[in-house]
């Protein structure tokens, strides 16, 4: 792809605007939304009810997602002018590789919800645009498939740490072994949130077997699939559990286990999914799990930031998990100054939020080094599969680039506070950070 070679050849913001500007002389319009509230609008619409109010919803009264809009909106942008900005290099180097451009795609768990070809749709449009993914803990599709479809194409892998260590230590190897540069720890998730959305449809997709590729296909995790359901005093009311199993079937995804055994397999997890006694002390052991490059996910606290910095971690992604799991929570863009502060030498990386190349722009302004793309991709997806996917990576890329120029700089690296109001312009009578 000319678009790919040297440091930006031929710049991806205009590339992207000459592409749909051109076609569309034609009368062709983009079928994957570029504006942020059209694109979830039509992947709401491309999507059942059910998977409409998982994706898009959140914790409470979904505050916290409005809290992570309106940190992007409080903060401008001063461009400078008349300096030379006719080549940009977008790429940042994280642990020893480099990017493309400053972002990777987030873990996203059930995609199978959003379009039936799921992750595997995800990983061959991360990979033909050049762009990093993070394989969920909770994908519809195994970490070796969407590694195959890869080729040299970076992903890491995120882990929820079950309550089996065996386990943990087998995803742990499987990502190894499947070419994962680094573990992305997430930690504010050892329970899951309040979600009005999905409690009042009654629907939490692991139930019915969905976003459990991961497990069914890990031989320590088969191994310990229980002959029999364990009893959790609780059983599914109306008529829909067979229709459900029936389904997951038809799609091929029980990983040749009995509709019995799925059951059982189900039920194991529910069980095993999370650690809520996860601690420091955990953090330490990680490191004699592997020899890769540990992030946390879903640090707020500077403290917390320093006391991981302490242990040696090799990075930390701010992240309030797009405001699914606490109600009214500090916003993710409003966290993340304090944490670079308290980070030290460690990269922070953000996420919660993005909604476009500019808002990945003011995120490295405030010291992160890369950030991850969560929900508009996986709006991509609902839209048009692989091609939706590509479609958002590369608008996400067009708006990064054309802001970094229009704002006078030349390299994402060059983003920094002073592009920012509050310390470009000194305003004696201004409110401290
Ligand atoms: C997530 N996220 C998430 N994070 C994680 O570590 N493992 C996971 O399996 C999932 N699953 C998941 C499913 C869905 C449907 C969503 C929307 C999010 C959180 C994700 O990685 C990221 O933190 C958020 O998506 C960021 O918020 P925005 O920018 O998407 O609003
Ligand atoms: C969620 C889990 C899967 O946010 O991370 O739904």
């Amino acid at each position: 792809m000319s678009d790919r070679e040297g440091p930006q050849a031929v710049a991806p913001g205009r590339l992207r605007q000459m592409e749909i500007y051109v076609t569309g002389a034609g009368g062709k319009r983009p079928c994957v939304p570029v504006d942020a509230a059209a694109l979830e609008a039509k992947a709401a619409h491309s999507m059942s009810a059910e998977a409409a109010a998982y994706i898009i919803g959140g914790a409470g009264g979904e505050a916290t997602i409005a809290a992570n809009r309106a940190a992007f909106d409080r903060h401008r942008f001063v461009p400078r002018v008349l300096r030379d900005i006719s080549k940009r290099d977008l790429t940042i180097r994280l642990f020893g590789r480099e990017h493309r451009a400053p972002f990777l795609l987030a873990p996203i768990g059930v995609l199978e919800m959003a379009h039936r070809k799921a992750d595997l749709a995800v990983a061959r449009a991360a990979a033909s645009e050049g762009i990093g993914l993070v394989f969920s803990n909770q994908a519809s599709v195994a970490m070796e498939e969407c590694a195959a479809a890869m080729s040299e194409a970076p992903r890491w892998f995120q882990l929820y740490w079950s309550s089996d260590d065996e386990f943990v230590r087998s995803l742990l190897r499987r990502a190894e072994n499947c070419g994962c540069e680094a573990i992305v720890l997430t930690l504010d998730t050892t329970l899951l949130g309040w979600r009005p959305r999905d409690l009042d449809l009654a629907y939490l997709p692991f139930l019915r077997g969905l976003g459990l590729a991961q497990y069914l296909s890990d031989p320590v995790f088969r191994s310990k699939i229980p002959l029999a359901p364990p009893e959790t005093g609780f059983r599914p009311r109306g008529g829909k559990i067979l229709a459900t199993a029936l389904s997951l079937k038809r799609k091929g995804r029980t990983f040749g286990l009995s509709m019995g055994r799925m059951r059982a397999a189900v039920a194991y997890f529910t069980a095993t999914y999370s650690r809520p006694d996860l601690n420091w002390t955990d953090i330490e052991r990680l490191r004699g799990m592997t020899k890769l490059p540990i992030l946390l996910k879903g640090i707020r606290h500077p403290d917390d930031a320093a006391k991981a910095a302490a242990l040696g971690v090799d990075g930390i992604v701010v992240s309030n998990h797009g405001g699914r799991q606490v109600d009214g929570e500090i916003a993710a863009l409003d966290a993340l100054p304090g944490v670079v502060a308290a980070a030290g030498n460690v990269p922070v990386l953000m996420d919660s939020g993005i909604r476009s190349g500019a808002d990945m722009a003011k995120a490295l302004a405030l010291g992160a080094r890369a950030v991850l793309v969560g929900r508009p991709y996986a709006y991509g997806l609902a839209i048009a599969g692989e091609a939706g996917v590509r479609e958002v990576i590369r608008n996400m890329l067009g708006e990064f680039d054309l802001t970094l120029a229009l704002c006078g700089l030349a390299a994402a690296s060059d983003l920094g506070r002073d592009c920012l109001e509050q310390a470009a312009i000194s305003r004696p009578s201004a409110a401290p950070d």
